[in-house]
C-alpha cells in the first residue's frame, strides 16, 4: 500500500493563494509600529501573538507541534517511514522595526501551504516532513542574528553567550524568553542543539530581497550559496563637555570619532574592489544625547558582508586599525570593538538545488542560479542538514522596509515549487 506517489497530477496541484495571502496580512497586525510597517521583536507580546497565530495554522493543518526550549516551532506530518530522517522547511516570523511583512513570514505561511498542497493531492509522504518556524532570524533585540537556528546548529559559544546576554533595557535572554513562556530558556541550552543527520534535507522559501527575479521576469531563484555576514559593535569614549563652553582644541569629541569611523567602514568596503563587498554602520548613538552637550560616548554596530570570506575579513581588520588610528588621533578611548558575529558562507547542497530546479522545470516555470546576498537561518542550518533554498521576486527587491512586496502569484509559484520540492525529497 505504501508506494511512493509522487504527485504526477501537476496541473491539479493548487496553492489556495488568497488564503495565503490573507494569513500574511493577518500576520502583520501583529506589529509595534503602524501599517504597512511591522515591527515585530523577539518575546514580545506581539511576537507571542504571533506564535499563537502560526501554531494554530499548523495544527489546522493536522501537523503535531512542539517547541524547544528558546521557541523554535516545529509541526510534524509524519511518513510511512516515520523512523527516516525527515525534510524540513520553513523560515522566520520575527520583523525588524519599520520593515515589511513578507521577509520570513512567506516561508512560514508559505510552508505551511505547501503541506496543505500535498495533502489536498493526496500526497503520502515516505519521510516525514515538518515545517519550523525559528526563533529570531532578526538581531534586533539581543544583538544576535539567526538565534534560534544558530543553536539548532550547535553553538556552544552562543548557549554560553545567551547565559549573560541582556537587551537595551537590561532584560536578561532567560527573563524575556521566560515572559514569553519559555520558561526553560536558561542554563544549559545545549538541549536546543540538533544532532548531524536529524534532517535529511533543509530547505526556505523566501523573497528574494534583491531586485534581479523581477527585472528579469523570472519566477524562481534557485539558492547556490549565502553570502558571509559579520557585525561588529564598536564604543568611543570622550571627556564630553558644554557646547558652548568648551573650546575646539580643548575637546575630545567621541561623536566625531564615530563619524569617521563610518565613513572609513564606506572606504574600505569600497577598496575591497568588488561590488559583493557591503557594510553599513545602521546603529550609532550617541550619549547624552543633547543639542549643548559634547558626545561623551558613541556607539556604533556595523554590519559588513561578502560571498569572499577572506575579503570581508579583510574589511573587519581594516575597521579595526581605523578604530584605533581615530582612537588615537581624537585622544578618546575605545572601549570596545567587539565581534559579535563573523560567520563563514554556506553552501547549498546539489541534491536540493537539482530537487528545486526539476520542480520548476516540471511546473513550467523560468529559474535561474543565484547567490543570497542576505543571510537566513539557512546558512546555520547547512551546518547539520543539506540545505537549499528558493527565491521569489519581490518588488523592486525592497526589503526591510514597508514597501516590501511580493505578489500573489509569484508566492504561489514560490509554494508550489516548495511543495514538489519536498515531495521529491520525501521520497528519496
Ligand atoms: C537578514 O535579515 C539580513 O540582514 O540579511
Ligand atoms: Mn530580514
Ligand atoms: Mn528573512
Ligand atoms: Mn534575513
Amino acid at each position: 500500500i505504501h508506494e511512493p506517489k509522487y504527485p504526477n497530477s501537476l496541473s491539479s496541484l493548487s496553492v489556495n493563494a488568497d488564503t495565503l495571502q490573507k494569513q500574511i496580512d493577518e500576520l502583520a497586525t501583529f506589529s509595534d509600529s503602524p501599517a504597512p510597517s511591522v515591527t515585530r521583536i523577539l518575546y514580545s507580546e506581539k511576537d507571542v501573538l504571533a506564535r499563537s497565530y502560526i501554531k494554530d495554522l499548523m495544527e489546522l493543518s493536522g501537523l503535531s507541534v512542539r517547541e524547544d526550549a528558546v521557541g523554535n516551532i516545529f509541526g510534524r506530518w509524519n511518513g510511512y517511514e516515520p523512523e527516516l530522517a525527515p525534510v524540513l522547511t520553513g523560515s522566520h516570523f520575527d520583523a525588524i522595526p519599520y520593515s515589511g511583512k513578507y521577509d520570513g513570514v512567506v516561508g512560514v505561511l508559505g510552508a505551511i501551504e505547501a503541506i496543505n498542497v500535498l495533502k489536498r493531492l493526496g500526497f503520502k509522504p515516505k519521510r516525514s516532513l515538518e515545517v519550523i518556524a525559528f526563533t529570531s532570524e532578526e538581531p534586533t533585540r539581543f544583538g544576535i542574528s539567526c538565534l534560534g537556528s544558530r543553536l539548532l546548529a550547535g553553538s556552544v559559544q552562543l548557549a554560553e553567550l545567551l547565559k549573560k546576554t541582556v537587551d537595551s533595557q537590561n532584560i536578561s535572554f532567560s527573563d524575556a524568553a521566560k515572559s514569553a513562556g519559555y520558561a526553560n530558556a536558561k542554563g544549559d541550552l545545549s538541549e536546543v542543539f540538533l544532532k548531524k543527520g536529524s534532517y535529511f534535507a533543509f530547505v526556505e522559501l523566501h523573497i528574494e530581497q534583491g531586485p534581479i527575479l523581477e527585472k528579469e521576469g523570472t519566477s524562481i531563484g534557485v539558492v547556490t550559496a549565502i553570502a558571509a555576514p559579520a557585525s561588529i559593535k564598536v564604543t568611543f569614549e570622550g571627556n564630553g563637555g558644554h557646547a558652548g563652553a568648551a573650546l575646539m582644541p580643548e575637546r575630545n569629541d567621541a561623536g566625531l570619532a564615530a563619524a569617521e569611523l563610518a565613513l572609513a567602514v564606506e572606504k574600505h568596503v569600497l577598496d575591497s574592489g568588488s561590488i559583493d563587498t557591503v557594510g553599513t554602520v545602521g546603529i550609532l548613538k550617541l550619549h547624552p544625547g543633547a543639542i549643548n552637550s559634547i558626545p561623551s560616548m558613541a556607539h556604533l554596530e556595523i554590519d559588513t558582508r561578502d560571498i569572499d570570506e577572506s575579503r570581508r575579513n579583510l574589511v573587519i581588520e581594516k575597521i579595526h586599525q581605523s578604530a584605533l588610528a581615530i582612537a588615537k588621533k581624537r585622544k578618546v578611548i575605545l572601549s570596545e570593538f567587539e565581534i559579535v558575529n563573523q560567520d563563514p558562507p554556506a553552501l547549498s547542497d546539489e541534491s536540493i538545488t537539482k530537487a528545486t530546479e526539476l520542480a520548476c522545470q516540471e511546473l513550467n516555470l523560468t529559474h535561474k542560479k543565484m547567490i543570497s546576498r542576505a543571510y537566513h537561518d539557512s546558512l546555520f542550518m547547512a551546518r547539520v542538514s543539506p540545505m537549499g533554498m528558493i527565491f521569489i521576486p519581490c518588488y523592486k527587491g525592497y526589503s526591510h522596509k514597508p514597501e516590501e512586496f511580493s505578489s500573489v502569484v509569484d508566492i504561489a509559484n514560490g509554494v508550489k515549487v516548495l511543495a514538489l520540492t519536498l515531495a521529491k525529497l520525501s521520497l528519496s
